[in-house]
């Protein structure tokens, strides 16, 4: 994976595979290597690995293409991800182990004590750091946004309307629906895209330089705050794991409330890799259906 990652992160730097993408007609790798301006044999071997791990395709000897993963590869918001993959990600995981053999395999709960910061010899916690390095904080944001791309979304499946929507008794100027810490508003996106006629405010919560970016969705409030301080929309009801309190109380308007976790069977391939590679960088982890219940 870490080879995978690194070759990938080479290739992004080098727009590499844009050369491809753009070419009707296959390259050789002196050709590319003139055009991203490499050495030629150190590109031939590169482009091997990249044909062996299925990224690009070798028309016939030393003729390379681009195939349907290849120009998968090129979309803006992946290319962010292998960046984000590879630098945060990746950095803070290699820091893993000797992080907590100095810590005595201790579950990290400090933000501002994670493998994050020996790898990138900082006392910030990420969330502190990210806006003192505006590029990583666009990559990390385009990521959030683009990596779910062609996946099942939870609109396809939960009955948002019948459990949410149509319950709603506030007007158009009461609260429906707080993405709290929802990054640029992609979920507010996609339920505006679903049920445009919805009444009731959107309202999306992330700290000031992520609002800064957040997408223009017609109708959606984007409000800076800090969700470690007092929630300044009143009446919802949250459902963090310590809270017994259920997040559709009939005393509370029907307003979800979405931590940045994600509400995943456990114990699934998928949650427990996030899980583990948030941990190095945060403290936080995913939640499994019984962090919900109360
Ligand atoms: C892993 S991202 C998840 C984004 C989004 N909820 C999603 O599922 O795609 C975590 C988000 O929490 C935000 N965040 C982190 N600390 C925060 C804080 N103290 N207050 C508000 N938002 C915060 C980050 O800026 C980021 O957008």
């Amino acid at each position: 994976m870490g080879e995978l990652l690194a070759h990938a992160e080479s290739f992004n730097r080098l727009k590499l595979l844009h050369h491809l993408v753009d070419s009707p007609t296959p390259k050789s790798s002196k050709e590319l290597a003139q055009a991203v301006g490499a050495d030629p044999l150190l590109l031939l071997r590169l482009l091997r690995f990249l044909v062996a791990t299925g990224m690009i395709g070798e028309a016939d000897v030393d003729r390379y293409e681009a195939t349907n993963i290849t120009r998968n590869l090129t979309i803006p918001a992946l290319e962010a991800g292998i960046n984000h993959s590879y630098d945060i990600v990746g950095r803070s995981t290699m820091a893993l182990p000797d992080f907590l053999q100095k810590t005595g395999y201790q579950n990290p709960s400090d933000p501002k004590h994670c493998p994050f910061q020996d790898a990138y010899h900082t006392e910030d916690n990420l969330f502190e750091w990210f806006p003192k390095h505006p590029e990583d904080l666009d990559f990390f944001n385009l990521w959030m946004t683009g990596q779910r791309e062609g996946r099942a979304n939870w609109l396809d499946f939960f009955p948002l309307k019948d459990k949410l929507l149509d319950g709603f008794k506030g007007g158009d100027n009461a609260v429906m629906f707080i993405d709290v810490g929802g990054a640029r508003g992609h979920e507010v996106e996609a339920i505006k895209t679903k049920f445009p006629d919805v009444p009731g405010k959107f309202v999306l919560q992330d700290l000031p330089d992520t609002i800064k970016q957040a997408l223009p969705v017609p109708g959606m409030q984007a409000v800076a705050h800090d969700f470690f301080t007092e929630q300044p929309i009143k009446g919802w009801s949250s459902r963090w794991p310590q809270d017994p309190s259920p997040a559709l109380s009939p005393r509370a308007p029907r307003l979800p409330l979405f931590a940045p976790t994600d509400i995943l069977q456990a114990p699934s391939a998928t949650t427990s890799a996030t899980s583990y590679t948030i941990g190095p960088m945060t403290p936080a982890t995913r939640s499994s259906p019984n962090s919900w219940l109360p």
